[in-house]
């Protein structure tokens, strides 16, 4: 009788102070045609990526009873879109989106700097995830910067990746765990510059010709070998989310996107003479973007007469 008073107040107080909660009703609400059509029309030349992360998010967010918590680690050369999606997920789950206290960002070159604290990083981590996922299971936990992950600090969160029904009383099942990094960055360039240059579309492109690419090169290369040992070998990561090298027509689309974003009237000569002045692969043929899309928020304003 009394947790049922409490609960209630709760949820009156809650719903005065407009506070977050953990349910959902009110809060975390997952918003799948919200969620593809972000993925449709915001996100642009990642279909392999776009079809992979609206698949398996749906699933599981669908799903009553996920056996494991959803890890999803997204690849590729820098600018092509990896933060920008996760932010899309986050939106279409929180409703505060990013800024929702379920939703936790750690960049890893920042939080855990220094090799030497790694026992602190450790606990503090381990206390950070078991926390978060107790006073909310529909937790999202963001690692940026992976590939710079020590080996040691990814041990420590293994065992919450896993089936497991729960440690210390606490189940980690409904859990999201998004990993980024530019690993395997080249060799997805390489294989999607091969289709171009055999002529094929980029569209044609599927998974499974990235998918062994990326196994061999990332994990068995001897930088980040750790993949391989620590994450691959148990099956923790769901899927290994290839993103694609920009090409020339993504980057104007970005351009436009953002021009509009800043309040201006999307201007098509603008945003080609900024996209003109951009560094682009292969030298001679300018065909995929080194940097994808991401100098162009604080590239665009100089264009701009
Ligand atoms: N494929 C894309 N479609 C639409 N916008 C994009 C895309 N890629 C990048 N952008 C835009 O460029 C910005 C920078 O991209 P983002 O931060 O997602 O890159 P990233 O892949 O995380 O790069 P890094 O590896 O350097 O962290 C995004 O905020 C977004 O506005
Ligand atoms: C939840 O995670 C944040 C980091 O995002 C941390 O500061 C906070 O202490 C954690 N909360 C609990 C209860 O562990
Ligand atoms: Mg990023």
């Amino acid at each position: 009788m009394k947790d049922w008073i409490f609960t209630l107040l709760c949820a009156v107080l809650g719903a005065y102070f407009d506070e977050e909660g953990c349910d959902v009703e009110n809060w975390i609400k997952f918003d799948k045609n919200g969620l593809k059509n972000d993925l449709e029309t915001k996100l642009y030349g990642q279909h392999v990526a776009a079809e992979v992360i609206l698949k398996t998010v749906t699933g599981f967010m669908e799903n009553k009873n996920p056996k494991k918590p959803l890890v999803l680690s997204l690849h590729g050369w820098t600018g092509t879109g990896k933060t920008f999606v996760s932010q899309l997920i986050a939106e279409n789950i929180y409703k505060k989106k990013m800024k929702s206290s379920f939703v936790h960002l750690f960049s890893v070159t920042t939080h855990f700097p220094h090799k030497a604290h790694i026992d602190k990083y450790k606990t503090q981590l381990q206390e950070w995830i078991r926390g978060n996922v107790s006073i909310c299971p529909r937790s999202m936990f963001i690692f940026d910067g992976m590939d710079k992950m020590p080996l040691e600090l990814i041990d420590s969160i293994k065992p919450y990746l896993d089936f497991s029904d729960n440690l210390d009383g606490v189940s980690y099942r409904q859990a999201i765990f998004i990993f980024l990094s530019n690993a395997g960055g080249k060799m997805i360039n390489d294989v999607t510059m091969k289709f171009w240059r055999d002529g094929k579309e980029r569209e044609e492109i599927q998974l499974k010709d990235l998918e062994t690419v990326l196994s061999q090169s990332v994990f068995n290369n001897e930088d980040s070998g750790f993949w391989h040992t620590s994450l691959i070998d148990r099956h923790l990561v769901d899927f290994f989310v290839p993103f694609l090298p920009l090409e020339y027509k993504h980057v104007i689309q970005c351009g436009l996107g953002e021009m509009a974003r800043q309040g201006f009237t999307p201007d098509n000569n603008v945003v080609k003479r900024m996209t003109d002045d951009l560094i682009f692969f292969p030298e001679e043929e300018r065909v995929f973007s080194l940097q994808g899309c991401k100098l162009i928020p604080n590239k665009l304003r100089f264009y701009i007469p």
